[in-house]
């Protein structure tokens, strides 16, 4: 089916903290790849974005950093903004969450909804932290994830396997606000019934087999396990509130809010335009509600099941909109071998990138887009970039480019030569140059850039060759007829690049239509022409389109992500470190008797998984003690072994046995216990430890 226009989406990004590589392959490049060949190809589209400014990432943020969420998301919307417009994602709108227009849009959406009698209330026992003394939802709770084993799944979701959970899936719960076990209490929420839902559902996404394998995939197996009832509410107060009555303190999901954040911007971006009407109708539900929109999710593989279930169920029960066509969900790209993490700084952050690249977007987008994670989880390495721009970008495009356009002023004065006669190798060429821009569109159409992105090297390819194999420099004092054709013919070559290559490389297109003082209005089917630039037309002064990147500089970033990797543990360590204790005098030291002893003798406490029975040697005696080390010693491994044991702390009784003194140890970050040593060896039992 052919559509009158597209509505394009990428994630709304949460609004706490810069952007990074990962970001960009994941959702934002592709997206803007996809969006620039539609406008290129004269399409009517919209390209939505803007900062999700909700949830409970935005919360924790804020208490981390000692200041409102409000503040939160005001800073890092900005820095946001501003990274995706320098990098050229060309958004027709990025808009934010918090903005009146959202909280409206997304409050009559619910209402629209709860009007409906979709939602089913539901008195369900939650968690609650006493201490914090606020409900757990989402992010605020962490614990193993009951399917994949992962100990650190958020309430809401599994990152690691992706299994959406609700936050008494997890076992172990612990609360991130204040470390401890939570307990569960009562409260009212509304829960979208995607039980219910399941027929309709699994119908749309069976009319989609045509979906990448990951998206499709995935929701084939959650439709397999069975969907289940979700809460839309929760009981936080940063969000968008419950707009009916007994719903105080309470907000919408964050995961209902957000999606509709597209509605929201759409609306925004006709401001004021939800007034402006055209026929009758707002403009922006043509981009919402017409059957001849075609609307694509551009996301991460986290997101796949609230954009392929959950915001379609949403968008189903309210009744008035269209769906999703596709979602064309990226995997996850890694960095040098390692999972990028915001919290240890194992990332490259755009704004760095530029203070150290400066005006190498393209080189970026490039490097990513070669090595997008379409299909898998995907590596970027700083070598790899090097090799790119150095072997790919300098080699072949930039070389090409570089010596058609120097020719061009060394013999012609930069006038476009008139093509003499055309040989049968140079009818071929120009018979392959005309097919690129079909082949490059077919692969953008079913979302592989990466394939696109190599066939516009080809076609750079197939010029670089033609001058290496008819060496114009070489039969230029012979045969000038030749020389002028052949130079031409690369001089077409040229022009159809700057608009193939667009969509990928904005930035280098930009530059090189300049520099052949070519019309900006090319729309992508005039790549299919070989005439872009008459004879006499006169180009402008040419510079390198690329330039190589050398050694240092890429030692100076795999050194700077080491560095900032060994700072970022470092500090995290620090935080963990307690306080010191309050003073105490030398007579209170004194007090403590502590002694070299060995352990002749270790067993396991039965019934525990703690608790080691030892029979120490202390030179005074031979006693028992009861440690808690079973975690981190085998009986069999510690006999023999001296350790520093307090021998005059008062006996205690330990699942029924007493115990006389107590092993000194040390405690990790991660709670684990070793013996403090070293202890020289041949030191006697009951030598005092001072
Ligand atoms: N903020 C979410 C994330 O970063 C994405 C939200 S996408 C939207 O994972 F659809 F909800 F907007
Ligand atoms: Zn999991």
């Amino acid at each position: 089916m052919n559509y009158k226009r597209h509505t394009v989406t990428a994630a709304l990004p949460y609004a706490n903290g810069p952007v990074h590589i990962g970001h960009l392959a994941g959702c934002y490049l592709p997206a803007d790849i996809y969006v620039r060949y539609l406008r290129s190809k004269g399409e009517d589209v919209k390209f939505i974005c803007g900062s999700d400014e909700h949830g409970v990432p935005i919360t924790i943020k804020a208490k981390k950093e000692g200041i409102t969420p409000q503040q939160v998301v005001d800073k890092y919307h900005k820095i946001m903004g501003d990274a995706f417009k320098e990098f050229g994602i060309s958004f027709d709108i990025y808009s934010r969450t918090s903005s009146k227009t959202h909280h409206e849009t997304a409050s009559e959406f619910f209402k629209t909804l709860y009007d409906k009698g979709v939602f089913e209330e539901e008195i369900t026992e939650q968690y609650f932290d006493e201490k914090a003394n606020q409900f757990l939802a989402d992010r605020y709770i962490v614990g193993t994830c009951p399917k994949c084993g992962n100990e650190n799944a958020y309430g809401d979701q599994c990152e690691n396997c992706g299994s959406t959970l609700n936050a008494t899936d997890l076992i172990n719960p612990k609360s991130t606000l204040s470390g401890e076990k939570p307990v569960l209490k009562k409260t009212k929420n509304w829960f979208l019934p995607l039980d219910k839902m399941q027929p309709q559902i699994e119908a749309y996404i069976d009319s989609h087999k045509d979906w990448k394998a990951n998206v499709y995939g995935q929701c084939k197996s959650w439709l397999n396990a069975g969907l289940q009832p979700r809460a839309m509410t929760r009981d936080l107060d940063w969000g968008v509130k419950v707009p009916v009555d007994g719903a105080e303190g309470k907000v919408l999901y964050v995961w209902f809010d957000a999606p509709i954040g597209y509605i929201s911007a759409t609306k925004d971006l006709f401001e004021p335009g939800e007034r402006r009407k055209e026929n009758g109708e707002a403009m922006w539900e043509k981009y919402w509600k017409d059957k001849e929109t075609k609307l694509v999710h551009f996301i991460g593989k986290d997101n796949i099941v609230f954009h392929c279930i959950i915001f379609p169920a949403m968008l189903m029960a309210e009744g008035s909109y269209i769906l999703p066509e596709n979602v064309p969900a990226n995997e996850f790209l890694n960095l040098e071998g390692n999972k990028i993490s915001t919290s240890r700084n194992w990332a490259v952050w755009l704004h760095e990138y530029l203070l150290e690249f400066k005006d190498k977007q393209d080189v970026l987008r490039y490097t990513l887009c070669a090595n997008a994670p379409e299909t898998k989880d995907n590596d970027f390495t700083w070598k790899d970039f090097q090799a790119k721009n150095n072997n790919e970008l300098v080699a072949i495009l930039g070389n090409f480019v570089n010596r058609t356009l120097v020719l061009t002023h060394k013999y012609y004065d930069g006038v476009v030569p008139v093509a003499e006669e055309y040989n049968k190798n140079d009818i071929l060429l120009l018979e392959e140059i005309t097919k690129y821009p079909a082949k490059i569109a077919a692969s953008i159409e079913q979302y592989r850039f990466r394939e696109a992105l190599a066939e516009l090297m080809n076609l750079a390819r197939s010029g670089n060759k033609y001058l290496a194999d008819n060496e114009p420099w070489k039969i230029a004092g012979t045969d000038a007829n030749r020389v002028k054709t052949i130079m031409n013919i690369a001089l077409q070559i040229c022009a159809n690049l700057t608009i193939v290559m667009e969509p990928f490389l904005p930035f280098t297109s930009n530059k090189l239509t300049t520099m052949l003082n070519l019309n900006e209005g090319l729309k992508w089917n005039d790549a299919t022409r070989t005439d872009l630039l008459l004879a006499g037309h006169k180009i402008n002064t040419a510079s390198l389109l690329f330039e190589k990147v050398e050694d240092e500089q890429i030692t100076f970033q795999v050194n700077k992500l080491s560095n900032s990797k060994m700072e970022n543990e470092l500090a995290n360590n620090k935080s963990e470190v307690q306080g010191q204790k309050p003073e105490i005098t030398f007579d209170d030291f004194s007090k403590m008797d502590i002694r070299v002893g060995t352990i002749l003798e270790a067993e396991r406490v039965p019934k525990t998984d703690k608790l080691l029975k030892l029979k120490i040697d202390t030179g005074i005696d031979i006693r028992t003690v009861v440690s808690g080390i079973a975690q981190y010693y085998k009986p069999e491994d510690i006999i023999g072994q001296q350790v520093s044991i307090l021998v005059n702390l008062a006996p205690r009784m330990l699942k029924n046995i007493e115990s006389r003194g107590m092993i000194l140890c040390s405690e990790n970050e991660k709670g684990e216990l070793s013996f403090v040593s070293p202890i020289k060896t041949g030191t006697n039992n009951g030598a005092i430890i001072k």
